[in-house]
């Protein structure tokens, strides 16, 4: 059995959402293209448990819920952890089922695919709703429909109540947004899960949050090194570079250590053991002021445009719209 004090060290802090809940600051990502065997998968994820994660990302549209849930049940039969309890687990609502009705299916479906009873944080995905039954990605710019914010957010709403999700919360969605969404809301979004990294600083969008007393959550935090969807602007930053070299750390460290101090939690993908060990070496070194202000000075550029999303006849006719002109 391995000892779950091992790892000791590399304890991941917590934060209290504003839902009463806590959180540990960071998660290991479930999105990968390609995705490993469910089996490969399911063994990675309780690599993460051994080496001190407690906190999981992962959505319906990644594939990567079943094999997050055998993870789950393997680590209790073999004690990595004693009880599911112990675990901060995230899942998303897909464009396709962002409509009213959906919602608690959607829910339902992945609770099943998860063998859980409830989540930890409940997410809609994007601000986009897409044609029920359209194909998750590859849906034709047509099925793209008007976005029902505040439909949408009081089915949210009712899984919460339900207790089929401690907390809920939005991903992808700008302060304008947002706002329109608090009009209505009887309980005001835990998280907002964003794009954020030194390379897109979210310089708006961060202190809106906080002043809203909503968890911003960083996804790409390194950039999506290698993936499809990424850029080098992280990894390969000559003032990270430095940075870390002057300080014996990584420039992954390094990149992950700027979000954290910026106040906002991260959710960073490794398959790899050694570098999801290292993802969490984080919490006992601090990057100082200057250093701070040198990773202030580095080119700001978004990553991830939505260009899915992006119809000259649909609700979303250019970047900008999606993002509110905050590009
Ligand atoms: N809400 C959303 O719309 C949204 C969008 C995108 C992502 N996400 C979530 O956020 C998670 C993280 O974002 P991401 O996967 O886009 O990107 P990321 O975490 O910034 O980068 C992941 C990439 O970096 C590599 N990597 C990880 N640690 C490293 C290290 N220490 N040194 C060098 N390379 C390293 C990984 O490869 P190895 O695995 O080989 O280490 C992988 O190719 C996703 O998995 C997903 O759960 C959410």
């Amino acid at each position: 059995m391995p000892d779950k004090m091992e790892n000791f060290d590399e304890r991941i802090p917590e934060i209290v959402l504003n839902s009463g809940y806590k959180m540990p600051v960071v998660g290991l990502g479930g999105a990968s293209h390609p995705m490993p065997l469910v089996e490969q998968l399911e063994s990675i994820f309780v690599d993460a448990m051994e080496n001190g994660y407690r906190h999981f990302d992962t959505a319906a549209c990644y594939g990567s819920e079943e094999a997050l849930g055998k993870a789950v049940a393997k680590a209790l039969e073999i004690g990595v952890i004693n009880s599911r309890d112990e675990l901060f687990i995230t899942s998303k609502l897909w464009c396709t089922e962002a409509h009213h009705d959906l919602v608690l299916p959607a829910l339902n479906q992945t609770l099943g695919k998860l063998g859980l009873e409830y989540l930890d944080l409940y997410l809609i995905h994007w601000p986009v709703r897409v044609k029920h039954g359209a194909s998750t990605f590859n849906f034709a710019k047509d099925e793209i429909l008007p976005f029902d914010i505040h439909g949408t957010w009081k089915a949210m709403e009712e899984c919460s109540k339900l207790g089929l999700t401690k907390s809920i919360g939005l991903s992808n969605f700008t302060c304008e947004k947002i706002s329109k969404l608090l009009e209505n809301a009887t309980i005001p979004p835990a998280v907002n899960q964003v794009e954020m990294n030194v390379g897109w600083q979210q310089r708006k969008l961060v202190p809106f949050c906080k002043e809203k007393g909503i968890r911003i959550c960083a996804w790409s935090p390194l950039g999506a090194y290698g993936s499809f969807w990424g850029t080098n602007a992280v990894m390969e930053n000559s003032i990270l570079q430095e940075i870390a070299a002057s300080k014996s750390m990584t420039v992954a460290q390094v990149a992950l250590k700027w979000i954290y101090q910026q106040g906002a939690s991260l959710i960073v993908k490794s398959f790899n053991k050694e570098r999801m060990k290292q993802n969490i070496q984080i919490f006992d070194w601090e990057l100082t002021e200057e250093e701070m202000d040198r990773i202030l000075q580095i080119p700001q550029s978004r990553g991830f445009g939505g260009d899915m999303f992006i119809h000259p006849t649909g609700p979303y006719k250019s970047v900008e719209e999606l993002w509110d002109g905050d590009i």
